[in-house]
């Protein structure tokens, strides 16, 4: 059996992906999870998984290095997907230092770690995931292409576009065997309610102000988290080594859209219909809010046949299903300290 190591494993597309390799390739590879188990992470997302024979859990920070190489000897690792990071623009704005420990500098660990310990082999594989907002915000036209030039604009897309820089680095410098992924927005269960989706959902259940950041007409192009691991799976199987990708849902849509469309929805399931729209409240932007973006998966529909699968109104009510039947979840994780950090919203 090979190992793969995944980082950020019990995140939220970390937890949908690592579900998704251990129940898939259960005589193929052994999934070595490694988390350091932030606010973001949340091993109660692989309860279903976590007896399986093909399944380890490793605590620890990509930060360190001693740990990882450790990591890499004890279960002989083959493979590494990298997801673990810290994702979300709002607290790069607050704390842009986090997200150059962890997602610069603990990216660099791992490829050093890789590094030393393949020796060079080409049998190899380090993927790294990232996203499309390195490329920076388009206009009404156009799409990101993999050959678009970076321009990040926020601490988060700055310390992104830097790890994938290095990713490349390492591919020409010392001939690691990489692959790079830049994905859009993902939605879905076991998402952390500080994003968009989970946000509106978590605070319509609890009649709470629906904050839109300037004037509600950003637009993302929404991709089910499903679809996303199905195109990792794809790409780790046959991409070729020194290539991108990029992954994205066809599916542009402007903030306001998605607020209203799952006030809709949740209001028709909990019989209460107009009440959530009331909730609707514009708020001061988000800075250096990018307006829009676009990916373009050509690439990867062409050469790899990947097509995502499910329609976003499809994947947006069992989004919603997945929060209503799940409140404990919900209620576990806003716990504590999500609650200081939102007090903004709540202070009406
Ligand atoms: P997430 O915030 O839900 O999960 C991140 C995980 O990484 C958590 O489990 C956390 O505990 C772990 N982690 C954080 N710092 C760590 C560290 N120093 N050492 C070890 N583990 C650490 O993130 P997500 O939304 O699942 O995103 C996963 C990856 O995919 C990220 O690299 C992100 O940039 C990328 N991405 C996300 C999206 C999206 O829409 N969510 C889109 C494109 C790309
Ligand atoms: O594009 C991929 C990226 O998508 C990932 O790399 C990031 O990890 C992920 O967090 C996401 O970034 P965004 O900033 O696009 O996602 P977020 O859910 O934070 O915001 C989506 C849009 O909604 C954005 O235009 C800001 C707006 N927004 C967000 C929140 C949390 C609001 O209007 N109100 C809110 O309360």
């Amino acid at each position: 059996m090979d190992s793969i190591l995944i980082t950020g494993g019990a995140g939220f597309i970390g937890s949908h992906l690592v579900r998704h390799f251990v129940n898939k390739y259960k005589q193929k590879y052994r999934i070595v999870n490694f988390d350091k188990l932030t606010y973001a992470g949340n091993l109660e997302n692989l309860k279903d998984i976590e007896d399986f024979e093909n399944y380890i859990f490793v605590k620890g920070d990509i930060q360190e290095y001693n740990k990882l190489e450790e990591v890499f000897y004890e279960y002989s690792i083959k493979s590494v997907i990298h997801l673990a990071a810290e994702s979300h623009v709002d607290r790069s704005i607050e704390n842009p230092m986090e997200f150059v420990n962890t997602n610069v500098v603990g990216t660099i660990n791992l490829l050093n770690a890789a590094k030393k310990i393949w020796k060079g082999k080409s049998d190899h594989l380090f993927y790294h995931i990232s996203t499309d907002e390195v490329y920076g915000s388009l206009g009404e036209d156009g799409k990101f292409i993999e050959t678009t030039a970076y321009d990040p604009r926020s601490p988060y897309s700055a310390a992104k576009a830097s790890s994938d820089h290095f990713v490349r680095a390492f591919y020409h410098t010392y001939g690691l065997p990489v692959i790079i992924s830049n994905c859009s927005n993902n939605y879905g269960p076991f998402q952390f309610p500080e994003k968009l989706i989970p946000l509106i959902i978590n605070n319509i259940i609890n009649s709470k102000p629906l904050p839109i950041y300037g004037d509600g007409k950003n637009v993302r192009d929404w991709l089910y988290v499903e679809d996303h691991v199905k195109a990792i799976d794809m790409i780790f199987h046959n991409g070729v080594r020194g290539e991108t990708y990029n992954i994205g849902g066809d599916n542009e849509k402007m903030n306001i859209e998605i607020v209203t469309l799952l006030c809709d929805i949740i209001d028709k399931k909990l019989n209460n219909i107009g009440s959530s729209r009331l909730l609707i409240e514009y708020i001061k932007d988000r800075p250096g809010h990018d307006r829009r973006y676009a990916i373009d998966s050509t690439k990867l529909k062409t050469e790899l046949k990947w097509r995502p699968e499910n329609d976003f109104s499809i994947g947006l009510e069992k989004t919603v299903e997945w929060y209503l039947n799940n409140k404990e979840w919900l209620a576990s994780v806003t716990s504590g300290d999500y609650l200081k950090y939102y007090k903004k919203y709540y202070e009406k």
